[in-house]
């Protein structure tokens, strides 16, 4: 009963936008016409949900992972530091467009207090910025980052994505700052990386994997992430939680999908599905042993 007046009385405000993580390197950053640039586009926002992997997959279902960053433009993950990308709705509140006139703190371009929050028990209404997802900050379930060695987006699989840092409490305000592990350098044409979210309740139980360029800068280590195994959700029991390099979560598509919660609730990049907040430091394989080693 609950879950059908959440999932109604959120339904208008979802149409209206969702998220995506904007900055250098990512795909379809002037929307899915590589001949325009567009610097009103939402395209790369929009959700992901009930549909054929070859359609979620990068996004293929409204071109982006067609449209690449131009030659030589990758995302920066600074080895053992952080990197900053802007969360929102639509570039336009964003400072890649317009010199950031129309960005505020938060994703939709508009002012809201720091304890944002519309909990006040259960059938409560979800914040009036449906697209966050969330009731309140604690209650947002965590965006997340994954790095394949292919440079060429065709040759990415689950097995070579492996996720390398999580954000607790995000989407929330519209600057994120993620923290990077020990990553090895990328081949010359960069690496490719994914931006992660599912969201926990607050609307269609959707997920969101975005394509980006990206390269990793002061690398020093050249022991390569391990491949990479299916998350399995261990809320309470921990001992069933899988260790070392993970895929990425699919949930909800028609096909594709890597794990399942069994209790209705939905997976997430948090302490439920195996992750701990930040970067991921137990992802590396082997020395020597190619960039794909055994899961460890
Ligand atoms: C999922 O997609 C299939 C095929 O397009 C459709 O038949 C089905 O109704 C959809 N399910 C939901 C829950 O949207
Ligand atoms: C990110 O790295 C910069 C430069 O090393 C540092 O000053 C800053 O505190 C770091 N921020 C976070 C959130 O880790
Ligand atoms: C935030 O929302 C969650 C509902 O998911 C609720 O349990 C929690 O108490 C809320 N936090 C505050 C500070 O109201």
């Amino acid at each position: 009963m609950l879950r059908a007046t959440l999932f109604t009385a959120t339904l208008t405000s979802l149409a209206s936008a969702h998220t995506a993580a904007w900055a250098k390197g990512m795909y379809c950053k002037g929307g899915a016409d590589p001949n325009t640039e567009n610097l009103n586009t939402n395209t790369a926002v929009n959700p992901l949900y009930n549909l054929t992997k070859e359609k979620w997959w990068f996004q293929h279902d409204r071109g982006c992972d067609l449209v690449p960053p131009p030659t030589g433009e990758f995302l920066e993950l600074p080895a053992n530091g952080n990197f900053t990308v802007e969360l929102a709705h639509n570039r336009a509140q964003t400072t890649l467009s317009y010199d950031g006139k129309f960005a505020s703190d938060w994703l939709d371009g508009k002012e809201h207090p720091d304890d944002w929050n519309s909990w006040e028990g259960p059938g409560s209404a979800c914040l009036d910025d449906g697209a966050l997802h969330a009731y309140n900050e604690t209650n947002a379930a965590g965006t997340a980052w994954a790095i394949s060695y292919e440079s060429d987006v065709t040759k990415v699989t689950m097995e070579n994505l492996v996720m390398f840092s999580t954000l607790q409490h995000t989407p929330w305000k519209r600057m994120a700052t993620y923290q990077v592990p020990d990553l090895p350098a990328c081949p010359e044409d960069g690496c490719t990386c994914a931006w992660l979210w599912v969201p926990d309740g607050c609307g269609q139980p959707n997920m969101y994997m975005q394509p980006y360029k990206c390269t990793v800068t002061n690398a020093q280590s050249t022991t390569p992430v391990a491949k990479a195994r299916a998350p399995v959700y261990c809320a309470g029991d921990a001992s069933k939680c899988v260790q070392g390099a993970k895929q990425m979560i699919a949930w909800n598509q028609l096909d594709g999908n890597n794990i399942e919660t069994g209790d209705g609730s939905s997976p997430g990049y948090h302490e439920k599905c195996g992750w701990a907040n930040g970067a991921q430091t137990d992802i590396f394989g082997r020395p020597g042993a190619g960039n794909l080693g055994s899961p460890l």
